[in-house]
């Protein structure tokens, strides 16, 4: 018997494109927000290029019509955004500021006018100031109930119109930067302090889902995972243990907790032998197992080669550090293996291994693993990009990347895979946490740059009428 070839994508794929609330809107201290933990942390000297920040960012705040004009004229069936905490709750807690859920009335108004899906991120690293100075932030359990409370807050008035939501966005690549390499706030090394905070924003995820079923129960949720799909640097046993050992720590340890509601043993075991484990409560293992999203939200941009490591990192109570340009490598990894460039692959300017087959494998070890659907919530280049004389970008990198990327969804799609979307990053040209406006990821170039905000006009890229033609066709012609 002959199956029907399915190598195409879904005619209600989710053709979409994303940003974040504190890259992109700026306005950081208008109409009642309160300043949210990246609005401390930027301003203290040192902690980005050129001291950039995000009071202005790309102006989203008062141009989202104009963004979205821009959506809709490319044919965008999806956009996915972060709600800034602290512009809901300046406090993060208490007395909700009525501004902030308007201005969000207005953008998903807008995008539903246009007929464009709003994907809505909880979120987008941006938690209040207020919460980090009382108790801590993530550290505390008290968060768990306060992120709930903001999220049914979201549920009760957004329920109505928006059908994705996405909880967390890369709790991993955030929590690592927070308490290992100490490049985000709190700008911590600690690696207990790592486990424990990342226990509390599970049970926070879980929470935050298990309240969505009751107000939104025709919705669908899940978090946004940094993932990195990992390879062996040989075949060596003891490489392919590392490799292992990797996959366990770098992506199962938050991947089976999500989606099947516990930590992966190996690593648990490790962790426990090390005085690393987090510490467990009553319940708390019961409300991971409610949390249980609905699809994987995958944001994708390199895949990690791993061999074995002599040396215990933990034993030997090492560090590395990582230079600001660099890759997402996580250095508060234990000993049991080290990372290593995979010479088979090309690198960005910013270091960052291209490898479009690493997404192929990514999506079906997820597939197999949970056998949930999968939502590409992120994927794309940054680079430097030039504006030309005639006024023109040509971006034909960012074309090859992303066509590369999109050939190896439809594959997998093909293999049994339930994508359901797929957002490139990012829209428009916005800030880079560290980086500044430098490096660029959006179909539409801002004409701005560190030093100047200049007109910040949006000027629509080659990609951008690329991804026209490619929406168009429902993903036919790449
Ligand atoms: C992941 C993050 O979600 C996003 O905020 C960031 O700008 C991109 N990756 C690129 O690094």
């Amino acid at each position: 018997m002959h199956h029907e070839q399915k190598k195409a994508f879904p005619t209600d794929f989710l053709w979409g494109s994303a940003s974040a609330a504190y890259q992109v809107e700026g306005a950081w201290d208008e109409d009642g927000k309160g300043p949210s933990m990246w609005d401390s942390f930027t301003k203290i000297p040192g902690k980005t290029f050129k001291g950039t920040n995000g009071d202005v960012a790309v102006d989203h705040y008062h141009r989202y019509k104009e963004d979205i004009a821009l959506m809709a004229q490319q044919g965008l069936k999806a956009y996915r955004f972060s709600i800034s905490w602290p512009r809901i709750y300046p406090q993060g807690k208490g007395e909700v500021n009525e501004a902030g859920l308007i201005f969000y009335d207005q953008l998903i108004d807008e995008l539903l006018a246009n007929q464009i899906e709003p994907v809505l991120t909880l979120y987008h690293w941006d938690a209040p100031q207020a919460l980090a100075d009382e108790y801590g932030a993530w550290e505390s359990r008290e968060m768990i109930e306060d992120f709930n409370q903001y999220c049914i807050t979201l549920y009760k008035r957004y329920g109505d119109r928006v059908k994705y939501w996405v909880s967390l966005n890369e709790q991993n690549y955030n929590s690592n930067h927070a308490f290992i390499t100490a490049m985000h706030p709190p700008g911590v090394h600690d690696r207990k302090r790592f486990y424990e905070a990342n226990h509390i924003a599970f049970l926070a995820n879980a929470k935050a889902i298990e309240s969505f079923r009751h107000y939104v129960p025709n919705g669908k949720i899940g978090p946004s995972f940094a993932y990195s799909p990992s390879y062996p640097a040989s075949s060596q046993p003891r490489d392919m243990l590392a490799y292992e050992n990797a996959e366990e720590f770098q992506n199962n340890w938050w991947l089976d907790t999500y989606c099947l509601g516990h930590y992966p043993q190996v690593a648990l075991r490790y962790l426990e032998e090390h005085g690393l484990a987090p510490t467990f409560e009553k319940g708390d293992i019961e409300l991971l197992t409610k949390g249980i999203p609905d699809f994987v939200g995958v944001n994708y941009y390199q895949t990690i080669t791993y061999e074995f490591n002599p040396i215990d990192g933990v034993a030997e109570g090492k560090m590395n550090t990582t230079g600001q340009k660099g890759s997402n490598e996580d250095t508060g990894r234990p000993g049991l293996y080290k990372t290593k460039p995979n010479t088979h692959l090309e690198t960005s300017n910013w270091d960052w291994a291209i490898d479009p087959i690493g997404l192929r494998i990514g999506l079906r070890r997820i597939t197999s693993r949970y056998g949930l659907p999968v939502f590409i919530t992120e994927n794309g280049l940054g680079e430097f990009d030039k504006l030309e004389a005639d006024g023109s970008i040509q971006d034909d990198y960012r074309i090859d990347y992303l066509r590369s990327h999109l050939e190896q969804c439809r594959e997998a799609i093909a293999d049994g895979v339930d994508l359901i979307g797929y957002c490139s990053w990012s829209f428009t040209d916005l800030l880079s946490w560290l980086n500044g406006y430098q490096k660029r990821y959006g179909f539409v170039y801002i004409n701005r740059d560190e030093d100047s905000e200049k007109d910040m006009r949006r000027i629509p890229k080659k990609s951008y009428y690329w991804y026209q033609q490619v929406i168009e066709s429902n993903g036919e012609q790449l």
